[in-house]
């Protein structure tokens, strides 16, 4: 390979920079690995591939560069937009350094196919501009990009915005992102990839329920098992932007770029000379397997992070739904005993604990506990809890304050908002201004002693409300970004201080769901309902990003409280067992039957989760929309289990045949329903035949001809078992 190119490849991806020259390396090819290319192949491709020049048009080929701009002739969303007190900035860039580098910090061999990294500086003196551009092809083919912009002149230097841009080829006809809202989290929706743009934006000061997760590019009909896609998310949990854009002029080497960055408010990123601005961590992943395919990236890296929690994910009883702010110490250590019973492994005290918290109204802030209904503190609930061999959590809310608090009368100053008028309320609650070393230094302490004292083992973190009118009354700057910033080192400096503390990240349900604050926090909270055919799609969309251990998912009461439907416990656990499982129901009143359920059910999550939590996630695209199919297939393909879901009822009378993806085809399988914890094969159901007796079959029977599938009730379904013949 020669030294003006860079080639970074690893399981079946690759990215290609030409590093030649002193201008910011071009993006000459982001998509299939193009297998170890000679240096005369490179030229090749590289004289192949120079645009040509238009008639009435930039009078030279334009490439596009990892950071594009109008210097070299892009006219959409630039990489970098910002002014020094009004004087435009459009850098010139002179690049004075490009390493590339393996994962591990070694030199780049030419042949390397375990990805890589490459660092490019550049500068631009007249601007008084400096930037850093770090991009890291992970082993399992994800692409991180992140750039830093530094302010190397005289004077106050305002950022506009700092974006993560990826050209794509012509064939990313499709778009797909996800939005929603409280309780309907990452709903898909799709359209047409033309001309122009495709910006979504997040302004709620936290990621969102209505965030795109992942934003999607791809060949017309994409789908969970086909199609070439290129997908891109924000790690961030403040404002946001991910967009896809599409000129007419063809510009570069590509038709569009795909990408996104944090969304910067005017003024909120003002560089002192010498000061930096670094982005999050921009994610791509590429595949030509659909959108398991892009998931399987993501996961893969998730997983092989050092904090990425391996031991087996614990069953949780989350006391919200159970008695809401009833707190009652002989309540909660009969719900325990059950839990116990049933085989719950942890037990999360959910809101109402602390001072004055009879309501949503009061405490926020007063992060000690009520001493009207604990007059002896947590203790004799923790041992009760500990004594029946489960662990201990509990519930905070760090980030906000009700005005009816101590902490509010005390530190009125201490809210994010001008200092003159506050934002409107939202859940009677409003924001702490973290940035303050002060208040992340008390929020800190509080949460420190609570830790100590109770030896708690989990935190459930949550954040119920939108950021508005988000301000510093220090100084007036726009606080989202400092206030995300900071949220990030309270967490880091908890969770040091405390290495075995597991942090749950939720937001009012799914509110905050993204790579960033997973990298200081351990799980997240999917959603707020827990009816289990609301969970069915939220949690397939959900893992399109994330893997099952890393997202929660609660058996709850009969009648879901979110959108009072009446389920049946079967469906609820089934639903709640491909994520990190748990219970969020008073089963003190639960029927003796539906106790031995759970119990069975727990005793079937504790079998599978080695499988569930390690596996490849596949969900197959069904010509039947009432239904749904997915599942987890061992990563060396011996065994998988699946749940096949039926949502709602369709004209046709027999679902037929349904096909099982992501099985390994030469393989042997037994195929077996599992009905451990209860079964939707009853009344005047007509089972096929096989589901009785099993049935076995090749993988590639199993992917190409199918299983015919039993014409289940609506919001049934089955769990199947493949293991080897
Ligand atoms: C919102 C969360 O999503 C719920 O699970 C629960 O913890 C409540 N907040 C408590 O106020």
């Amino acid at each position: 390979m020669s030294t003006d190119v860079v080639l970074l490849r690893a399981a079946g991806t690759a990215l290609l920079l030409d590093t030649a020259g002193s201008a910011v390396p071009r993006v000459l090819h982001w998509g299939a690995d193009l297998g170890a290319l000679t240096p005369g192949e490179v030229a090749q491709l590289r004289h192949a591939a120079t645009p040509t020049v238009q008639s009435s048009a930039v009078d030279t080929p334009i490439w596009l560069t990892l950071l594009p701009g109008e210097a070299e002739g892009w006219s959409g969303h630039a990489g970098l937009t910002g002014h020094r007190e009004g004087i435009a900035a459009l850098p010139h860039w002179t690049v004075s350094e490009v390493r590339a580098l393996t994962l591990a910090g070694e030199p780049l061999p030419a042949e390397h196919a375990d990805g890589g990294q490459v660092l490019v500086r550049a500068h631009d003196e007249a601007a008084g501009l400096a930037v850093e551009i770090e991009v890291r092809l992970e082993a399992g083919g994800l692409l991180r990009v992140r750039h830093a912009v530094r302010n190397t002149g005289v004077g106050p230097w305002t950022l506009d915005g700092l974006r993560v841009l990826l050209p794509l080829p012509a064939e990313a006809g499709e778009l797909l992102d996800l939005t929603g809202r409280w309780c309907r989290e990452r709903s898909p929706q799709r359209q047409p990839f033309t001309l122009g743009s495709r910006v979504r934006t997040g302004r709620r000061g936290r990621t969102g329920h209505d965030a795109p997760l992942l934003l999607v590019a791809g060949t017309p009909g994409f789908g969970f098992r086909s199609g070439e896609v290129w997908g891109a998310h924000v790690a961030w949990s403040g404002d946001h932007v991910h967009l896809a854009e599409r000129l007419p002029e063809r510009a570069g080497q590509s038709s569009a770029v795909l990408g996104g960055g944090e969304l910067v408010r005017p003024g909120e990123v003002r560089l002192a000379p010498g000061e930096q601005y670094r982005t999050p961590w921009v994610c791509f992943a590429w595949s030509d397997q659909g959108l398991d395919g892009l998931s399987r990236r993501v996961h893969h890296w998730l997983r092989g992070r050092d904090r990425h929690p391996r031991t087996p994910r614990p069953v949780v009883i989350n006391t919200w739904e159970a008695v809401y702010f009833n707190h009652d110490l002989d309540r909660l250590r009969a719900l325990a005993d059950t839990a116990a019973r049933v085989g719950v492994e942890l037990f999360v005290l959910d809101d109402g604990w602390f001072r004055h918290r009879r309501h949503d109204r009061a405490g926020l802030g007063d992060w000690t506990v009520d001493p009207q209904v604990w007059p002896q503190g947590l203790h004799p609930l923790v041992d009760h809890v500990r004594s029946r061999g489960l662990r201990m959590g509990l519930w905070v809310e760090p980030e906000m304050v009700n005005l009816d608090s101590d902490l509010a009368r005390a530190h009125p100053d201490w809210l994010l908002a001008t200092p003159d008028r506050l934002p409107l309320e939202w859940r009677h609650q409003h924001v702490l201004d973290l940035a303050r070393p002060e208040v992340s230094a008390y929020l800190l302490d509080c949460l420190d002693a609570l830790v100590r004292e109770y030896r708690l083992d989990y935190l459930k973190w949550d954040h119920n409300r939108d950021l508005l009118e988000a301000v510093h009354a220090r100084t007036g700057q726009a606080g989202v970004h400092r206030q995300t910033l900071a949220v990030y080192a309270l967490l880091d400096a908890l969770r040091q201080r405390h290495p075995a503390l597991e942090i749950e990240s939720c937001s009012s349900g799914g509110g905050r769901v993204d790579l960033g604050v997973l990298e200081h926090t351990d799980r997240v909270w999917a959603s707020d309902t827990n009816d289990p055919l609301e969970r069915q799609l939220i949690q397939r969309w959900t893992t399109l990003l994330l893997p099952p251990e890393l997202v929660g998912s609660h058996v709850g009461g009969p009648t879901a409280h979110t959108t009072a439907r009446v389920t049946d416990l079967h469906t609820r656990c089934l639903t709640s067992l491909f994520a990190h499982a748990g219970i969020e129901w008073d089963i003190t009143s639960a029927s003796a039957g539906e106790l031995d359920q759970l119990a069975a059910w727990t005793r079937t999550y504790r079998e599978l989760r080695p499988l569930l939590h390690s596996g490849d996630v596949v969900r197959a695209d069904l010509p039947d929309p009432g239904a749904l199919l997915h599942g987890v297939v061992a990563a060396d393909r011996t065994e998988a289990v699946f749940a096949y879901v039926r949502l709602t009822t369709v004209p046709e009378a027999r679902p037929g045949r349904v096909r099982l993806p992501g099985l390994d085809p030469a393989r042997h399988y037994q195929v077996a329903v599992r009905t451990d914890f209860g079964s939707a094969l009853t009344g005047d159901i007509h089972p096929p035949a096989w589901c009785a007796t099993g049935v076995t079959a090749r993988g590639s029977v199993l992917a190409a001809a199918g299983l015919e599938m039993p014409a289940l009730h609506p919001g049934h379904g089955l769990l199947l078992h493949v293991r080897p013949a």
